[in-house]
């Protein structure tokens, strides 16, 4: 197969913002997932108060606890527990943790509880580490004095690796004593924060270089009803007094039933900006604009009572980029981060669509073009591709000058090697395109049968190289979902996948990583036998320059089961190096996956090519995605 790539014909400039990452919390992504918190339920918000807690049956002699809400003093935080411990012997709450807490041994683990005494007799708390047998592998003890509500710590070094352990916080009395967010950390996190999120988990999303981060969702965004849409503003400031919510994807999909899926908000807008900025990506929140998921309740705010969903949009463009002089700037400030995060663009609204979408668009996008007219808007095209929800979203929003269309596409693996070239044609003039949530899906969605296999990363290689070839409209593109813990999951296919110790990449993981640390800076046209690539006899390409190291980047992608032997003729270059980096990712089997034992099974290898005169020879293996980097002049 002979393909001719013209070097120096700068096509156009490779967006900053490729290749990006979508963030949800969705099977366990947020709470416990990224974020570190091991005690799930720690406020005792959740709808069943004690969910998440237990008494041991040789404790419950020892005592009481009452929960006792206290709205009209804390809306926020309305909950705690009242414990009274009767003095004969001890009483004690365990906790489960979200799918048990995964515990590492020799690492230092941080306690904290507010906590305040009822009685002058006060109640002394020790809090234990138990292993799946119950037995104590770290401990520690706080000793609460006075009667108004104050933070206690107290910390220890794990003697034993446990990936479900529990929490039991036994009280000795005789008194009463009133509790409240009951929090156990590594003190491990990324960067070492308080409050924060699990290191190997950033780590995998930091390797990816993503251009951009989009949070918090996803339907999430959206709630199943109105009340329980994503407030941004209800997860900033201290943690104790961010609200707790259901989650939406509680309870959702019967192959995985999660009853105690709740939004603590430990993870909230501002640790989405924080990393954001951590992993180099740039930030992009989508708000909720006035609908709820169209999938379920189908409600709407009523047209006149729009604003506070448009000041909460208007607001978070203070509270990321406002001078500390602002209010919202000003609380940034004292969150830690005076200086502003850089926000350019937003979306307004996930998967919507109709014409109530637009209208409430509308009124959206005038109001925070008029302030701020250099934030650039993300739309929705609704849940899937070219259907009629599609085509009315499309055409309406063309008309109305839109910034950036968000398409999504959750398909068979057939349609995305059909789809590869879904760009080459699409209007120029008008808005850009963000791919926002795609995967391969080897069943119907919403199926639990599917799976990270070989087959679907394949497919989605072949797609990218369209994406990437029509980098004028492309701007951004991620796939989704990200994450998923193995024993918490609502939805699969995910990118990344993790339990309480261990995460790995899938072999979709590896694809979009070779994209993201290939992406160079400017696309150059590729043709086969002078004619546009389609995927013509099941080989995909696209090809950039890089700047920073003066490299040509050919990416190729077999979907055959056979070898293909390619000739990739460099015209518009002096110089070509005579060997050249060859990136692969391949394998036999198109069932393959990657596990959590095995978890480099499909996975880069690197080698290096021979290339002689202008022509870049190989043969590539059946199903197999290339990347080949050569210095040129
Ligand atoms: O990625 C999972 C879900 O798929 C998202 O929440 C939603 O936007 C889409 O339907």
């Amino acid at each position: 197969l002979n393909f001719t790539v013209k070097s120096s014909e700068i096509k156009t400039a490779v967006s900053p913002n490729m290749w990006g990452i979508f963030f949800e919390d969705i099977n366990l992504s947020a709470d416990g997932g990224i974020y570190a918190e091991l005690v799930k339920n720690r406020s005792f918000e959740f709808s069943t108060p004690l969910m998440g807690w237990s008494i041991p049956k040789e404790a419950a002699a020892g005592g009481q606890v009452l929960i006792v809400n206290r709205r009209e003093a804390d809306a926020a935080n309305p909950r705690f527990a009242k414990v009274t411990v009767t003095g004969t012997r001890n009483f004690a709450l365990v906790n489960e943790g979200f799918r048990g807490m995964g515990i590492k041994a020799g690492e230092q683990y941080n306690f904290t509880v507010y906590a305040r005494q009822q009685r002058a007799t006060p109640v002394q708390l020790t809090v234990t580490l138990l292993d799946e047998s119950g037995k104590a592998i770290g401990s520690t003890t706080v000793s609460p004095t006075g009667n108004s509500w104050q933070q206690y710590k107290g910390s220890f070094t794990a003697a034993a690796t446990v990936p479900r352990a529990k929490l039991q916080v036994e009280f000795s009395g005789p008194g009463v004593v009133d509790v409240d967010m009951i929090s156990l950390f590594p003190q491990h996190t990324w960067k070492e924060r308080p409050n924060g999120l699990r290191a190997d988990l950033v780590q995998l999303l930091a390797d990816l270089h993503p251009g951009f981060l989009r949070f918090p969702g996803g339907c999430i965004v959206e709630g199943k009803e109105l009340t329980n849409r994503y407030q941004w503003k209800k997860t900033v400031g201290d943690v104790n007094e961010r609200t707790v919510i259901i989650n939406r994807w509680n309870n959702e999909f019967a192959h995985r039933a999660a009853p105690d899926y709740f939004q603590s908000f430990g993870l909230g807008f501002f640790e989405y900006f924080q990393l954001s900025e951590d992993i180099g990506a740039s930030p992009l929140p989508i708000l909720n604009c006035g609908m709820a998921c169209q999938f379920n309740s189908g409600e709407v705010v009523a047209v006149n009572e729009l604003d506070p969903y448009i000041q909460d949009a208007l607001d978070l463009i203070e509270f990321a980029n406002g001078d500390v002089t602002t209010k919202w700037g000003a609380l940034r400030s004292k969150m830690g981060h005076p200086a502003p995060f850089h926000l350019k663009m937003m979306g307004v609204g996930n998967e919507q669509w109709g014409p109530q979408y637009v209208e409430r668009y509308t009124i959206f996008a005038k109001a925070i073009k008029d302030k701020y007219p250099d934030i650039k808007l993300v739309n929705s095209l609704g849940p899937s591709p070219d259907g009629d929800k599609f085509t009315f979203l499309n055409d309406t929003l063309r008309k109305l000058n839109a910034d950036i269309l968000d398409e999504h596409y959750y398909s068979a693996p057939e349609w995305f090697l059909s789809n590869a070239a879904r760009y080459d044609s699409y209007d120029r003039k008008g808005p850009k395109i963000f791919a926002g949530e795609y995967a391969a899906h080897n069943k119907a969605v919403a199926n639990g049968g599917n799976k990270n296999t070989w087959q679907c990363a394949l497919a989605e290689a072949a797609f990218m190289t369209g994406l990437e070839r029509n980098a004028d409209v492309v701007v951004m593109a991620s796939y989704a979902p990200l994450l998923a813990h193995v024993d918490g999951w609502q939805w699969a296919p995910d990118l990344i996948w993790f339990d309480n110790l261990r995460s790995y990449g899938t072999p979709n993981y590896y694809v979009q990583k070779l994209y993201a640390n290939n992406k160079g800076n400017s696309v150059v046209p590729i043709v086969k036998d002078n004619q546009p690539i389609s995927g013509q006899d099941s080989v995909y390409a696209s090809a950039v320059v890089d700047n920073a190291t003066g490299e040509l980047v050919v990416k190729l992608v077999n979907a055959a089961s056979t070898p293909k032997p390619v000739a990739v003729s460099i015209q518009g270059a002096k110089n070509i190096a005579t060997t050249g980096r060859l990136i692969t990712l391949q394998s036999n089997d198109l069932q393959e996956l990657n596990s959590l034992d095995q978890p480099t099974r499909i996975s880069p290898e690197e080698k290096s090519i021979a290339i002689k005169g202008k022509t870049i020879r190989t043969e590539i293996a059946p199903w197999s995605f290339y990347v080949i980097r050569t210095k040129i002049k």
